[in-house]
């Protein structure tokens, strides 16, 4: 299906694929592509070029914002307009509506000399009018599915309104809970985000063979080309010292699976990789990118990315910024114009070749055709969707509640008993309806902001008293409303505190310092605590929290993220019991911001933690692990995960490199009262290798759904992907070497029995 899709992505502009590996979608991608041939470029296209003058040309490289900023600066619309109109202009972002595109495009298509249709692009992140939760909250559903119902909802919300091109799956890998933009992803584990950067592509792009141009479809774009999440201390936009070898382990995977998958376009991103920004590294963006793995789209930068070369001391000015992106690979620039403004110049004094102009600019017409935008450059304006369809809700809510995370249920204090005849609800989001979360549609946002608490808990309990107190505020030192609220709780059967960060406190440029509850949150906890009454906790969050001393009095936590549109039911459904919650984390948790980074899968060191010995690596004042391990999640029933069965104990590293593999199987049986799901998790540890190996590395998850009583054999199948890693070779060397690898499987990266296999 997916080599059809690719085949029909190119078939629509008459070109052929590129010789790649033999590789699956979830894989890291072993197999070397063979170089990249030239392209063959398009007859439409060549013709095209051939008409076009080197301003037209330089036109497609360039895409405008229009009235939204998402960044410093902007563009005037009339200066859009009249870019359109002189053929200068690729590509929008930000403009929204059948309406307004329609009219933009007309300008392109009618009054310019060559009438070539503009490409429209836009942030949907995790929505337009249906906000599913956000990414991270996506990923912590361990079901794949999820994201593709988001990514489906999405692309027919987008298309009709006249957008052709999301800026998303956003598929950077961190280990910084401090870094805002760790929610827009889908968390530490490149595995994890392979398996969802996969699925989001093709929610967009469509799997059915359909094509791009379908009224269901738009381009996706694999951003942030490479190594984004791994900014220092989390802040953003910083630099990034990486390796060849965790460069290629951790970072690169999801993006190699989602070109396997057929994603039209990439976004650099704004670090510097090992002293070289993303943006003029041509390592990444030429060797890897096309030449190594074959892309066939289209690389854009980031919002000002071309001209910050100048800020970051790499290029010394505008014209020297143009070259150096083009150069290095980048073929579309965002916001800036250092290209538009001295290409010519710099085609001139042959400091840019011809030859990579016209490349570029094929990489974006090609797109341009895959998208029929040639032969439907306008949108039905009767067809547009202007608001969630019941459908969508429908998904909005269940993925929500199957993105929750219950990580603490002492006595079993969720669900919250039919019997409860008073609840109280309180907290600075209690009863708010802004938890969408970071990076929605302003209209979106105002339209249809998300459901509230109080409202979904009344309609949950409607034999139940509710009552409501803020308590205090999401910031600020103002605790005066917490006397309200204890008066409350002190009156109620059980009371709902609901806590956690206001969305803008994650996303782009929402680093924090200091992850704990913002504002006098905490004392609302331990006041509420402190009246001895049954209570328990929600957080409505973008990141880890660093979780603090109320835990240890709170029953229950349920990390609900920042759900979406339908936040309120979904966490409602959890918390009466209609829905038993099964995600599972895909960050750490960490016990303190000193504690950081602190992440499942770090590597081995020569003096691991022992308790008993000084001279090990720890915090003399904080225990090893984590606060909430990588892949923990609880259940309202339980679960017992049996002894995993390898189908050999040994097999050859030649004949898993030909492609053989094993299967690992485990029964997993649901041993309490209820319906519910389990995540059954495998991770992987080869103990002695050329490159010191993480700890443990996931390598399979399955999310399973039993009624009480009963088991399933879940199966993994692995092979040389998932025993071998990449070495430091720059030229990219895949290597499965003999030893013994320990299996684990279990229930999260902590727990777990395990296996030995040889690998001879
Ligand atoms: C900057 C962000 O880094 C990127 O993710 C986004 O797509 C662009 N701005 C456009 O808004």
């Amino acid at each position: 299906m997916r080599e059809l899709r690719r085949r029909t992505l190119l078939s629509a502009i008459g070109g052929t694929a590129v010789a790649g590996g033999s590789l699956t979608a979830a894989g890291a991608g072993i197999a070397r592509a063979a170089p990249q041939r030239p392209s063959p470029v398009d007859p439409n296209i060549k013709k095209l070029l051939d008409r076009m003058t080197v301003e037209e040309k330089l036109g497609q490289l360039q895409q405008l914002p229009w009235a939204v900023s998402t960044g410093p600066g902007g563009s005037e619309t009339k200066d859009v307009e009249d870019a359109a109109r002189a053929g200068r202009l690729g590509s929008v972002l930000n403009i929204f509506g059948a309406k307004s595109s329609n009219a933009l495009q007309r300008i392109a298509v009618e009054e310019s000399r060559l009438g070539i249709p503009l490409i429209f692009g836009l942030d949907v992140i995790h929505g337009l009018w249906t906000t599913f939760p956000i990414p991270l909250a996506q990923a912590a559903s361990f079901d794949p599915e999820v994201t593709r119902r988001d990514a489906e909802v999405s692309a027919k919300e987008s298309r009709t309104n006249g957008v052709h091109w999301t800026f998303s799956p956003m598929m950077d890998v961190t280990h910084e809970p401090r870094w805002g933009r760790v929610a827009e992803g889908c968390g530490e584990d490149p595995y994890l985000t392979t398996a969802f950067a996969v699925a989001k592509v093709e929610g967009y792009q469509g799997e059915d063979g359909s094509g791009l141009d379908s009224k269901d479809h738009i381009a996706a774009c694999a951003k942030h080309f490479v190594a984004y999440g791994g900014a220092e201390g989390g802040r953003d936009y910083n630099t990034v010292d990486v390796s060849e070898s965790r460069l290629r382990n951790h970072y690169l995977p999801p993006f190699k699976a989602a070109l396997d998958a057929g994603v039209a376009t990439v976004m650099a991103s704004f670090n510097t990789i090992s002293g070289v920004p993303a943006h003029g590294n041509s390592h990444t963006l030429t060797d890897i990118l096309y030449k190594e793995w074959g892309f066939e789209g289209f690389v854009v930068s980031d919002w000002n990315g071309v001209d910050e070369l100048i800020a970051h001391g790499f290029a010394e000015d505008g014209a020297d910024a143009a070259r150096l992106a083009l150069n290095a690979g980048v073929d579309m620039e965002m916001a800036s114009t250092d290209l538009a403004k001295h290409g010519k110049k710099l085609l001139n004094g042959g400091r840019i070749s011809e030859r990579r102009l016209d490349q570029a600019v094929a990489r974006v017409l090609r797109l341009k055709y895959a998208l029929g935008l040639f032969e439907h450059p306008y949108v039905d304006e009767d067809d547009a969707i202007d608001k969630p369809s019941a459908e969508a809700r429908k998904a909005a809510r269940e993925t929500a509640a199957r993105s929750m995370v219950l990580l603490k249920n002492d006595g079993k204090a969720l669900p919250i008993e039919k019997s409860a005849r008073s609840i109280a609800v309180v907290g600075p989001f209690g009863d708010s309806d802004d938890l969408l979360g970071t990076w929605t549609f302003p209209g979106a946002a105002k339209k249809f902001p998300s459901g509230k608490v109080l409202a979904a808990v009344k309609a949950a309990a409607p034999h139940a008293k509710v009552t409501y107190a803020k308590g205090v505020n999401a910031e600020g030192t103002d605790t005066g409303g917490i006397p309200a609220a204890v008066a409350a709780a002190k009156k109620a059967d059980v009371t709902v505190v609901v806590v956690g960060e206001p969305p803008a406190m994650s996303g782009e440029a929402a680093a924090r310092s200091d992850i704990s509850l913002p504002g006098g949150q905490e004392k609302l906890i331990e006041a509420i605590a402190a009246t001895g009454r049954p209570f328990v906790v929600v957080l409505v969050n973008g990141r880890p929290l660093t979780v603090g001393s109320w835990l240890k009095s709170a029953p229950a936590v349920l990390e609900a993220w920042h759900p979406g549109l339908e936040a309120g039911n979904a966490i409602a459904d959890v918390l009466f019991g209609k829905v038993n919650p099964g995600g599972k984390l895909p960050v750490s948790f960490p016990r303190t911001v000193g504690q950081i980074p602190c992440h499942y899968n770090h590597e081995s060191t020569g003096r691991p933690y022992s308790a008993d010995n000084k001279y090990t690596s720890k915090y003399l004042d904080l225990p090893p692990d984590p606060q909430f391990a990588f892949g923990h999640g609880l259940s309202y029933t339980d679960f017992e995960i049996g002894e995993p069965k390898l189908s050999r104990e040994s097999v050859s590293a030649r004949a898993l490199r030909k492609g053989d593999t094993l299967e690992v199987s485990v029964s997993v049986r649901n041993t309490g009262r209820r319906a519910g799901d389990e995540v059954v998790q495998l991770y992987v540890h080869d103990i002695a290798a050329s490159i010191a190996q993480p700890v443990r590395k996931l390598r399979g998850f399955r999310r399973v759904t039993l009624e009480p009583g009963r088991s399933k054999t879940v199966r993994f199948r692995l092979g040389a992907e998932d025993f071998g890693f990449w070495t430091n070779a720059e030229s990219g060397e895949f290597r499965v070497e003999e030893g013994a690898v320990d299996i684990y499987v279990g229930n999260s990266s902590e727990a777990g029995t395990k296996r030995r296999l040889t690998i001879t």
